[in-house]
């Protein structure tokens, strides 16, 4: 083992706790948040299975946005399926033997990683080009948007110009999953990959990335139109109610 090696076996499993801590804490917090009022964004659905196939065209489609605003879904839609389909390609480096379906989608993958950067260069641009865009901007917004474009750019540059040994990367992930550290390939555009990556794991639940988990929880999306039919209670209400 490099010292490298270990200094990136080490980063990984910190951003991983990270990561599975922060983000189980964030959803534990948007769980426990109160919904007192009945406010579905109308028109909505009446019953419970409606409400799923509202969220499910809302997650898979971004259904709203493209009612909203074009431009924006064009663009938000292209990355997040790019990004979608490069992580599912991605899952080759971490499992062994590489699942059926896995290994199918691994041609679409790379397209996608073109999509993802062209998506993000779209999204960034808005924020600069649209005056009331670029006004209600903030770091954060900008910072996050640099560091996926930073992932996506330098995994492109891996795949067409600089190639790494990617069999030596499996080799480093799986053994940091089996609690057997493997050395990393010496390679420097795979070090800024994966350091940008680990950055990524690590700020996503401080950052405005939880909106991932996040919508599952927005009331106006979740809520079934049934006010008539049901009386809307939160927990803590009925305690207050059994109390009085
Ligand atoms: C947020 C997470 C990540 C994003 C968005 C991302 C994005 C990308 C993109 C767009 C590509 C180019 C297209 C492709 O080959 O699929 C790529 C390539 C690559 N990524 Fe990632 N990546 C991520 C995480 C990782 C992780 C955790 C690893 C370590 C297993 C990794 C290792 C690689 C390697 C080795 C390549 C080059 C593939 C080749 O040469 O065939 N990436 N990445």
């Amino acid at each position: 083992m490099t010292v490298a090696s270990t200094l990136y076996a080490i980063l990984f499993n910190v951003a991983a706790l990270t990561l599975v801590i922060g983000l189980g804490y964030k959803i534990y917090d948007f769980a426990r948040t109160p919904a007192p009022l009945k406010i579905p964004t109308t028109p909505a659905p009446t019953t419970r299975t409606g409400v799923v196939f509202r969220m499910a065209r809302e997650v898979v489609l971004f259904e709203s946005l493209f009612k909203s605003n074009l431009w924006i879904w064009i663009f938000g839609w292209m990355f997040h399926m790019g990004l979608f389909l490069v992580l599912a390609r991605h899952l080759r480096y971490f499992t062994e033997p590489v699942w059926t379906w896995v290994a199918l989608i691994q041609p679409f993958g790379i397209y996608a990683g073109f999509a993802m950067v062209a998506g993000l260069g779209g999204l960034w641009a808005r924020r600069f080009l649209v005056e009331r865009i670029k006004y209600i901007s903030t770091p954060s917004d900008h910072l996050m948007l640099a560091l996926l474009l930073a992932i996506g750019v330098s995994g492109l540059f891996m795949k067409f110009l600089s190639h790494t040994d990617i069999v030596g990367v499996k080799v480093f992930f799986l053994g940091l999953m089996r609690f057997d550290w493997q050395p990393l390939p010496e390679h420097p555009g795979l070090y800024v990959h994966l350091f940008l990556v680990a950055l990524l794991m690590i700020v996503f639940p401080f950052s405005k990335l939880v909106h991932a988990p996040g919508v599952f929880f927005s009331p106006g999306r979740n809520q079934a139109d049934d006010p008539r039919e049901r009386r809307h209670l939160a927990p803590w209400a009925a305690e207050l109610d059994a109390k009085s």
